[in-house]
């Protein structure tokens, strides 16, 4: 199959690029770089675009003659999302819209898109399913919800074939030690700590809140490692393409690290000090945040198989820690 991967030069896509490739598939990958790395891009053809060009879209679906889309593409800061949300509803709704009217005028009618746990809020029951009431306390949030709805109604108007995949809290590195995470700004904690151990921040590492009610008084989170997310793309376009149900899965590993656990374990995995400022808690984080992904096992035969906090923190180091020291950067 031919698959246009949306956002395949950012973090996620560029890992499900890579399983694509090893799985015998052709991944396109359409991306403006505007947070993704040319570099990660090594699987397939390339097309520097933007989603707000529907012609383009349109283009790069005919000439490649594409399946199946699948659709990471977004902007994804919460905290900027609050300040300004504007232009998180045009990249993540309005240019979803051009996505699916090109798709619908080239015939191509399959799309696995990249949702979020940030669509339920903070829920007071966990584990979360996926019937668990949708409380988005973002613009960012809120564009998830929303373009989940539009898939919904493309499905029933004219067939569309999607699925909305929910991550939770992805992490980690490709086991190949080629790909990794680089978000710039980076607000993810894991490669924030590494950074900070590696003395690549010029700060501490902020551990906002340590009086909520869990073992260890800071928030629980539930790691997804992006190997087991990408592997989680292929099953669910294994699964459209078989004909089944469009439908919304929770993808995350079922278990909660606090982030004392998390930076306990870079620690002594790293053999440095992760060093830390403690604050006090954020305005509308969960104190625990955990998926019941039971749904995508039983449709799709999803389960993840490397996100132990161990597979995660020793991926995500080994990648950090052979990472170039860029200019002005303490050599270590
Ligand atoms: N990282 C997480 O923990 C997490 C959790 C839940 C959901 N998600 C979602 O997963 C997806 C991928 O996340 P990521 O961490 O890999 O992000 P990322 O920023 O690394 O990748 C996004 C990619 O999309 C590209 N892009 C953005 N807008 C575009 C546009 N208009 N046209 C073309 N390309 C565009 C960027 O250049 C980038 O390469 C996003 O939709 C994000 O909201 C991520």
């Amino acid at each position: 199959m031919n698959i246009l991967i949306t956002g395949g030069a950012g973090y996620i896509g560029s890992h499900t690029a890579a399983a694509c490739a090893k799985s015998g598939w052709r991944p396109v990958v359409f991306d403006n770089l505007s947070t993704g790395h040319r570099e990660a891009v090594a699987f397939g053809p390339f097309i520097e675009g933007d989603l707000a060009d529907r012609d383009l879209i349109a283009r790069a679906l005919r000439e490649h003659s594409i399946d199946a889309v699948m659709h990471f593409a977004a902007t994804s800061l919460v905290g900027e999302s609050m300040a300004a949300p504007g232009p998180y509803f045009r990249n993540n709704v309005a240019n979803l819209m051009n996505l699916i009217d090109a798709m619908r005028e080239c015939g191509t009618g399959t799309i696995v898109f990249s949702s979020s746990c940030a669509i339920y809020g903070t829920p007071e029951r966990m584990p979360i399913t996926e019937s668990t009431p949708q409380a988005p306390l973002s613009p960012y949030g809120e564009s998830k919800r929303m373009a989940e709805r539009m898939l919904h109604w493309h499905g029933l108007a004219s067939g569309l074939a999607w699925c909305s995949l929910r991550y939770f809290n992805a992490s980690g590195a490709s086991l190949d030690g080629g790909l990794g995470e680089r978000h710039e700004p980076e607000t993810h904690l894991i490669p924030r700590a590494m950074q900070a151990a590696l003395g690549r921040l010029p700060a501490k590492v902020d551990l906002f809140g340590t009086d909520y009610d869990t073992p260890d008084g800071t928030a629980l989170r539930d790691y997804i490692h992006v190997d087991d997310l990408a592997a989680a793309h292929l099953a669910a376009l294994r699964y459209l393409k078989a004909g089944r149900e469009s439908d919304a899965f929770n993808l995350g590993a079922g278990a909660g690290y606090s982030v004392r656990e998390v930076i306990e374990t870079i620690e002594r995995i790293s053999g440095r000090t992760v060093p830390v400022r403690e604050c006090p808690r954020r305005a509308g984080d969960a104190a625990v945040l955990i998926a019941d992904a039971s749904k995508a096992a039983a449709a799709f035969g999803w389960k993840p198989r490397y996100s132990t906090l161990e597979c995660i923190v020793e991926t995500a180091w080994r990648w950090h820690s052979e990472q170039p020291v860029g200019p002005g950067e303490p050599r270590q």
